[in-house]
């Protein structure tokens, strides 16, 4: 058993945060987010990994090279233009040929038993296997219509309204057998969602569900984003970043400094070489990348800082996203919902 993953969008709706870096390794509770995919993928038993890119790869094997720190193989298919959901995946064949292969959409942080799903599609002998959870709202998604065996008898991509006849929608983590490749043309732009799976219904090829009731999120937008740190550090996932764990869920890195009547309330992370002036709070869901300074009296609370970020004396910092080297001077406000790109001043 192999693994892709599919690494490819700009992260529009993720902007402006992504305007430097690519929304696949967004930092999440100090590692780059593919990091809780491989560590899902490894913890099924799987190895070799092939991430294929359709966007800025540079910057993500820089961040993942060989992946022999996180235990497994990773291989890079690359595209000179976009190929789509499916195209990608046919990209990367050439690193998975002949084995069954998971496949996994690069934004969505889940707990879904991979082991189980692929235990199942076994079983099953299915040609493709599905992972779906439920959620209120489909229309930003697949949606899947079962039958009473887990059979899959319709997939429409983002429905309209009307369409919306069920809550099951497709949770972008797949098992393919090696025919399914044989499905997808080479070299042009082929969507998994609006071609592929349309084509194997239509063929009548196996094609299953694997309903998953636990955890998912698409880390898609800031908001889903910054509320995915509160669920690590509410334990739904380990904190992989090497960080210390002092009592009451308070994960620190080294070299921190703390003044005098700084108050700590976890659970927060406060990674290497942070400053955190006299008086200042950190409390629940507070997390700071390397090097932030937090000035005199501030208070940061259920905020996400990336590395460098500068806070001045008196600021309060409650349900914000700063991105790298971001400076707040001194009493200014940045009010609860705010997301602020790279080296913003306010
Ligand atoms: N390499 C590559 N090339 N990857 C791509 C490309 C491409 O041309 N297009 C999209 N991807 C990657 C994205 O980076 C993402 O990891 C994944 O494929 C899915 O694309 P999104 O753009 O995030 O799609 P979505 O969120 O609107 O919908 C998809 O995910 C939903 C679950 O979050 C669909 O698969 C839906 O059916 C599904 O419900
Ligand atoms: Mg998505």
């Amino acid at each position: 058993m192999k693994a892709i993953i599919l690494v490819g969008g700009q992260g529009i709706r993720m902007r402006p945060l992504t305007n430097h870096i690519p929304k696949n390794i967004v930092p999440l509770c100090g590692v780059p987010f593919l990091t809780y995919q491989v560590e899902a993928l490894r913890k099924a038993g799987i190895r070799e990994i092939v991430f294929s890119i359709g966007y800025r790869p540079q910057d993500i094997k820089k961040v993942f090279r060989s992946g022999s720190h996180l235990g497994v193989k990773i291989h890079y298919a690359l595209e000179s233009h976009p190929l789509g959901t499916a195209g990608a995946i046919k990209n990367a064949e050439k690193f998975v040929k002949g084995s069954s292969t998971v496949v996994f959409n690069g934004d969505i942080l889940t707990d879904i038993p991979l082991s189980t799903m692929i235990k199942l599609h076994k079983k099953k002998k299915h040609w493709a296997t599905l992972g779906l959870v439920r959620v209120e709202d489909p229309m930003a998604y697949g949606l899947v219509l079962l039958d009473a065996k887990n059979n899959i008898t319709k997939f429409l991509e983002k429905p309209a309204a009307e369409e919306v006849v069920t809550d099951t929608i497709n949770a972008g983590v797949y098992v393919f057998e090696p025919q399914v490749f044989d499905l997808i043309p080479e070299g042009v732009n082929y969507s998994a969602e609006r071609a592929l799976f349309p084509h194997l219904l239509k063929d009548h090829h196996p094609f299953g569900g694997y309903v998953w009731e636990g955890y998912w999120q698409d880390i898609g937008t800031p908001k889903k984003y910054l509320t995915s740190h509160w669920d690590v550090l509410n334990g739904v996932f380990p904190v992989h970043a090497k960080l210390e764990q002092k009592h009451n869920h308070i994960y620190m890195g080294k070299n921190i400094k703390l003044g005098k009547g700084v108050l700590i309330k976890g659970p927060v992370i406060i990674e290497d070489g942070c400053v955190i002036h006299e008086d200042a709070r950190i409390l629940p869901y507070a997390v700071l990348g390397k090097n932030c300074v937090i000035g005199r009296k501030s208070i940061v609370s259920r905020s996400v800082l990336w590395e460098g970020v500068q806070v001045g004396e008196h600021v309060n910092l409650d349900e914000v996203v700063l991105g790298r080297h971001c400076s707040i001077s001194s009493h200014s406000r940045v009010g609860a919902g705010s997301v602020l790109g790279d080296r913003a001043r306010v």
